[in-house]
Order: C-alpha cells, then structure tokens, then sequence
C-alpha cells in the first residue's frame, strides 16, 4: 500500500480545506445521524467523555456491554448492568440506539467457548437473542445482528470466519440469529456487521462479494435483513478504493439494504509523526471516504469507534513504532475537535 508522505498529507489536507471552504457553501443534503460507541468504564469515570457523548451524539452504541463476554457471565445468567446504564444514558438524552452484537465468535464467556454440538449452540444461541432484543424492544432500534462473520481472507468457496458459531451450525448460523432477532422484534432493523470493505486490495472485493451473497441468500429465503455495517476502521497507509465503494453501495441498494457506518476510526500508525501533519492525513482519509459513500448512498447513520484519542482500542492493537500516542478519532485527549471532527460535521448537519 502507498504510504502517505508529509507532501501528500499536506497537499490533502490543502484539498481538504479547500473542500470545506467550498462544502459550506455547497448545497446541503440531509444530515446524517452521527454518533459513537460508549466504554462503560470511561462512562463512569470521566465525566467529560459523558458530555462529549451527550454534546455531539445522535447515536449512542454500547462498545461491550451487550456482548456476550459483558451479558453472560455464566450459561444461566444475563447481567444487563452495563447496556441499562448506557440505553438509560441514550433514551435520556433523546439519542437512537444501536445494539453490538447477537451474534460474534469473539468476546464469549469461557462457557459459551466449551459449547460442542449443534443442538447446544442453536439452543443457547436463540435463547440469547430472544432474550436480549425483548428486553430492549423498542429501545434498541438497530441491531448488529451478527459481526464478523466474513473470512479476514474469503473465498468464495470459503467465506466464513470460522467461529463456534460457523464450526457448530455451519452458515446457517446467520440465519438463525437474524430469524431470531426478526421473529422477537419485527420493528428493529437488523443489520450484517464487518470490517475491510474500503480499500483496493483484491481481497476487499471478495470481502464485498460475499457481504452481498450473505445478504442475497438470507433475503431470497425471506428472512428479513435491513442492512450492511461498515465497521469502517480504515488505515492510514491504505488507500480509499472509490469505485469500488460506490459499486458496492449500488449493489446493496439494489438488493434493498441500506448501509451503515458503524467503527469509524483511524488506524494512524504509519502516518507522520507530527500531530498536525497527522490529524489532517486523517481527516482527509476520511473526507474521501465519505465522499465515496455518500456519492451513492445516503448512509443511515456514521458512528465512530470512540469519539477522544484519550480512548481508543487502536493504541494497544496497532502501536506507532515511535510510541507516539495515536490519534484515531475526533477529538483530542483534550476533547478538542480536531480536523476530522469538521469533516463529520459537514455529513451530521447536512451541509457536505
Ligand atoms: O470488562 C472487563 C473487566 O472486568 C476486566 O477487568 C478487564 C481486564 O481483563 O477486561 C474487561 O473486558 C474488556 C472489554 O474490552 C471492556 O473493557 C476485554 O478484556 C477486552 O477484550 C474488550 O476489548 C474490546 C474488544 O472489542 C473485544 O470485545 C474493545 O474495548 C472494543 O473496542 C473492541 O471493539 C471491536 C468491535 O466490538 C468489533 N469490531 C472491532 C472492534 C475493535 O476490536
């Protein structure tokens, strides 16, 4: 992948400013509903995160606490604790709800790891949905029903991620859990999550390929399936491959889903080094991201994966070789916006 040189960012960022300059004067298109994932733990700990929460978000998504490995301590219980703080803090303030996830291979409890035939993970698997989409029937109105399901490589002879799920019920695992979630809440709109649709490697194509043959088969058997979460963790070296993300959002609007941005954040660890140079190269990445999307399609909703650098996952997962801290979101440690946040702007008030 080309990497981005300190001319490139600026030369971008120079575009970009320009863009802006010119975005506020542009006819403005619908806004878009903008918001973030929320870290219990930082929730309750840091008071600004919480108004920074209630200050920019439309949407709120809880980052952990309707997992499995937060929900299901053992096989008999469900501890809500953390997702009823959150959808008490939403509801409060007015902002949608997303749900993350029914259905993951990872962050299970070390019981639901042991599950070993098919009846025991269809049971359990059920048992789960039901239970957590009615307790929040018409609080939760969009579910990640299922995450990550696709191969990190796919083929088309070989799509699936090999999870307990796929391991244990094959891919029909796919389809119980969105039959499920539709047979318990027919108003919530159920959503396909995954990650790597946004650059021009080739195995991107086969990830995209297999998104829409995912979503083909679920709906050619009438199983109700609303729409595509790009989880959207995009990589600073990586280039946006445009074209390829437009044809991608014609052939879902075709097969009559819509699409979401679910993680949005900035895997900064091969940008320059200088915060500056840093932040606009991000913010550029993402501009042209967006523009891509939203050049074929109205996204329901651009939520990113945290909204302060002073939290990310991104840090421990793709550490900088200088050690500098990354800076993959919105706003800084300080809670400032940052260029990235006036480019997200532009989508959540409708003037891009
Ligand atoms: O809650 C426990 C706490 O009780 C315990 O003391 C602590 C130390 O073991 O762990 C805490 O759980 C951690 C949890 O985050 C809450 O902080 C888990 O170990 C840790 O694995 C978990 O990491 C999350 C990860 O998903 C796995 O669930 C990250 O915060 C979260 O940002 C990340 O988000 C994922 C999306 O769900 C799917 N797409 C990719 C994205 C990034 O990996």
């Amino acid at each position: 992948m080309s990497r981005i040189t300190r001319r490139d960012a600026l030369a971008a960022a120079a575009g970009l400013a320009a863009g802006l300059a010119t975005g506020a004067a542009r006819a403005g298109r619908a806004p878009i509903p903008f918001g973030s994932a929320a870290q219990i733990e930082t929730f309750r700990s840091d008071p600004r995160y919480r108004e920074a929460l209630r200050r920019y978000c439309s949407v709120i998504v809880p980052m952990n606490d309707l997992k499995w490995e937060a929900l299901r301590h053992d096989r008999n219980g469900f501890d809500f604790s953390g997702a009823d703080e959150l959808v008490g803090f939403a509801r409060q303030n007015g902002q949608a709800l997303r749900g993350h996830a029914l259905l993951w291979g990872m962050a299970l409890p070390p019981w639901a790891k042991e599950m070993s035939t098919k009846a025991e993970a269809e049971r359990e698997l059920i048992r789960h949905i039901e239970t957590v989409v009615d307790r929040y029937k018409g609080k939760i109105a969009t579910w990640d029903v299922v995450n990550e399901v696709i191969a990190h490589e796919p083929t088309l002879d070989n799509p699936y991620r090999d999870t307990i799920w796929q391991r244990l019920l094959g891919p029909e695992h796919i389809e119980i859990a969105f039959k499920t979630a539709a047979r318990v809440d027919p108003k919530a709109r159920l959503v396909i999550n995954d990650y790597d649709f946004e650059d021009p490697d080739p195995r991107i194509a086969v990830r995209r390929e297999v998104a829409l043959r995912i979503i083909r088969r679920l709906k050619d058997k009438g199983i109700p399936v609303h729409g595509l979460g790009m989880q959207a963790h995009l990589y600073g070296e990586r280039a946006i491959d445009s074209h390829g993300l437009q044809q991608f959002m014609l052939a879902l609007g075709k097969l009559g889903v819509d699409v979401e941005i679910t993680e949005l954040d900035v895997i900064d660890w091969k940008l320059p080094a200088d915060p500056a140079t840093r932040d606009r190269a991000a913010a550029s990445l993402v501009a042209t991201f967006l523009n891509a999307v939203v050049s074929a399609r109205q996204p329901k909703a651009i939520v990113t994966w945290g909204l302060s650098d002073r939290y990310s996952w991104i840090e421990e997962t793709f550490p900088r070789q200088d050690g500098a801290k990354a800076r993959p979101l919105p706003l800084d440690t300080e809670y400032k916006p940052k260029p990235m946040m006036t480019v997200l702007d532009r989508y959540r008030r409708g003037t891009a």
